[in-house]
């Protein structure tokens, strides 16, 4: 297993399928009464959120204190950051505490990395930019998996804004190592420029895909990350990519949908399709406190067993 977990395109096959299957093991402790494991007893994970996050930042506290490690909170506003203190300023700080391993997002594309070349510990990407989003992506194949099965040769539908996604770029880069086949669905001004390399199909027409979906992703309209209007209105936006009642009716009946949050109701997606049964965006979150102990787990002591021991 390797060091940091920056992006998904770093990951081999055999990493993702480890992680996913060491997270299927730890799904077991969760179902317990007692949720917590000793195995990172005496580490210390910093979790460093430069921008807001309700989900991410939760289940990577609750992952690590589930694995008994020593947690730090460190949010930019209310911190010396608000100061001017720098990046890498910061991360003496974090070195010079003994963080073992440092879970950060940052609005810049590109940050985890630099951090990476700071710090002894392990760094985790938590969203950097519009680049990438590993931990979501793990925990969205996770969902698949149990839902679906193998995920070789099924279609995985990806819709609305991927130019400002790094939930989209991960997927697509996961999803294609373990063998899935991914469409990106979105209006032309909402996909990036440079997508020569994005190993996925691309298509402007939801309708004509739906019916070839095993899964149904849907993406936040990111209105913070747009400085220009991108599509006519918002109405206008959900006629044509949002997921409502009468379009779920047309997706094969095995079919899943999912959205990684937060959302927008009524924009890309009707309330009552993000409520209904074949929605899977709860599921997401409980999963994605699993997937992201498997990946700590891993990252600090890929060596000794993740269940079993001195219990
Ligand atoms: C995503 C993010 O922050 O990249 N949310 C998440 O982590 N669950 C997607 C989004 O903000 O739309």
């Amino acid at each position: 297993m390797m060091r940091h977990l920056l992006s998904t395109a770093d990951l081999s096959r055999d990493d993702a399928l480890l992680i996913l299957d060491t997270a299927e093991q730890l799904a077991q402790v969760s179902g317990r009464s007692i949720k917590k494991l000793p195995t990172l007893r005496g580490r210390t994970v910093v979790n460093l959120f430069f921008e807001d996050s309700t989900r991410t930042r939760i289940s990577f506290e609750a992952a690590a204190k589930r694995l008994s490690a020593d947690v730090i909170n460190f949010s930019a506003k209310g911190s010396s950051v608000s100061k001017g203190e720098s990046l890498k300023d910061t991360a003496l700080t974090l070195q010079a505490m003994g963080a073992d391993a440092v879970v950060i997002r940052h609005g810049a594309s590109g940050a985890p990395h630099r951090l990476a070349n700071w710090v002894d510990g392990s760094v985790v990407n938590a969203g950097d930019g519009t680049h990438e989003h590993p931990t979501q992506a793990l925990l969205d194949a996770f969902t698949m998996r149990r839902r679906l099965g193998d995920l070789d040769g099924r279609r995985v539908t990806i819709v609305g804004d991927v130019l400002h996604s790094r939930v989209a770029r991960s997927n697509v880069h996961l999803l294609h190592t373990l063998g899935a086949e991914v469409t990106l669905v979105a209006p032309p001004t909402l996909l990036p420029v440079a997508m020569g390399d994005w190993p996925c199909e691309v298509s402007y027409d939801f309708d004509a895909v739906l019916s070839k979906s095993d899964v149904v992703m849907m993406l936040r309209v990111q209105h913070e990350r747009m400085n220009a209007s991108y599509f006519p209105s918002a109405r206008e936006y959900s006629r044509r990519y949002g997921l409502d009642p009468e379009r779920l009716g047309r997706m094969p009946e095995e079919a899943i949908v999912m959205h990684p949050g937060p959302m927008n109701r009524g924009m890309e997606i009707a309330a009552e399709v993000a409520d209904c049964a074949r929605s899977t965006i709860v599921e997401q979150v409980t999963n994605g406190v699993t997937v992201r102990m498997a990946v700590l787990y891993l990252l600090l002591s890929g060596s000794e067993p993740a269940i079993g021991g001195n219990q």
